[in-house]
């Protein structure tokens, strides 16, 4: 049986000025709409507040995967999950306790995810495992799209394969995912792909979307 394959598309280079259209452009074709929130504090960057990741949350047709790049995650990850996202990820880098932050997202309702920088270790984690619904392997150093896809994480992936075993659990990696490099991804282990620039740089976001979704399911083991 192939594993399932979901693309969740990131807003991060969409056009800000006419966010819900754009939304509206890949909503059909998405599994979730993957939010990145960036402090510039975690990241060196900023995108949304509260107040306006909630309303984008309010406003989209299907579910809302919210990848927190903030330095105070357990403070903020349970409103995420209030607010009504569908998913909440935390980095292990700015957590200071992953058990309790992610009972409370549970608790809220969403999925808890995993977040795992370049420079960090997956094998660290693995006790977490059956505590969390999603790793989430980042393939770029966050902060920014358009960034080269980071292919030696291919070994981290095939790591967090083996630790995820035949648990229901998502591993998503994210930053630099494209027609060109989804395939090494997806042959690694990864099943679920966010995809930022070459979504949005694409002629038919949509169409790039299912282009890509079928890449994947084509190497999928
Ligand atoms: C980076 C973000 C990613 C990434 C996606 O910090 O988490 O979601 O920017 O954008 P692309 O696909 O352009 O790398
Ligand atoms: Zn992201």
């Amino acid at each position: 049986m192939k594993r399932e394959i979901r693309i969740t598309p990131s807003i991060l280079n969409a056009d800000f000025s006419q966010l819900d259209e754009e939304i509206k452009r890949i909503a059909s074709a998405s599994d979730l709409l993957h939010l990145d929130v960036m402090d510039n504090v975690f990241v060196p960057n900023f995108t949304f507040d509260f107040a306006r990741s909630a309303e984008i949350i309010a406003a989209c047709p299907i579910g809302v995967d919210a990848h927190l790049m903030v330095a105070d995650a357990d403070l903020i990850a349970p409103a995420y999950a209030e607010a009504g996202c569908a998913s909440v990820t935390i980095h292990v880098e700015a957590t200071n306790n992953i058990s309790a932050t992610a009972k409370a997202i549970r608790r809220a309702g969403a999925r808890c995810g995993l977040g795992i920088k370049p420079g960090t270790s997956v094998e660290d984690y693995a006790d977490y495992v059956d505590s969390i619904d999603m790793f989430l392997i980042m393939t770029v150093e966050p902060g920014f799209g358009g960034q080269k896809f980071m292919y030696d994480m291919m070994e981290k992936v095939r790591k967090t394969r083996i630790i995820i075993g035949d648990r229901p659990i998502w591993l998503q990696v994210d930053g630099g995912v494209s027609l060109q490099t989804i395939s090494a991804a997806a042959e690694a282990g990864a099943d679920t792909f966010v995809a930022g620039s070459a979504v949005f740089n694409a002629d038919d976001p949509a169409g790039m979307i299912e282009s890509l979704r079928a890449l994947a399911h084509s190497v999928a083991q």
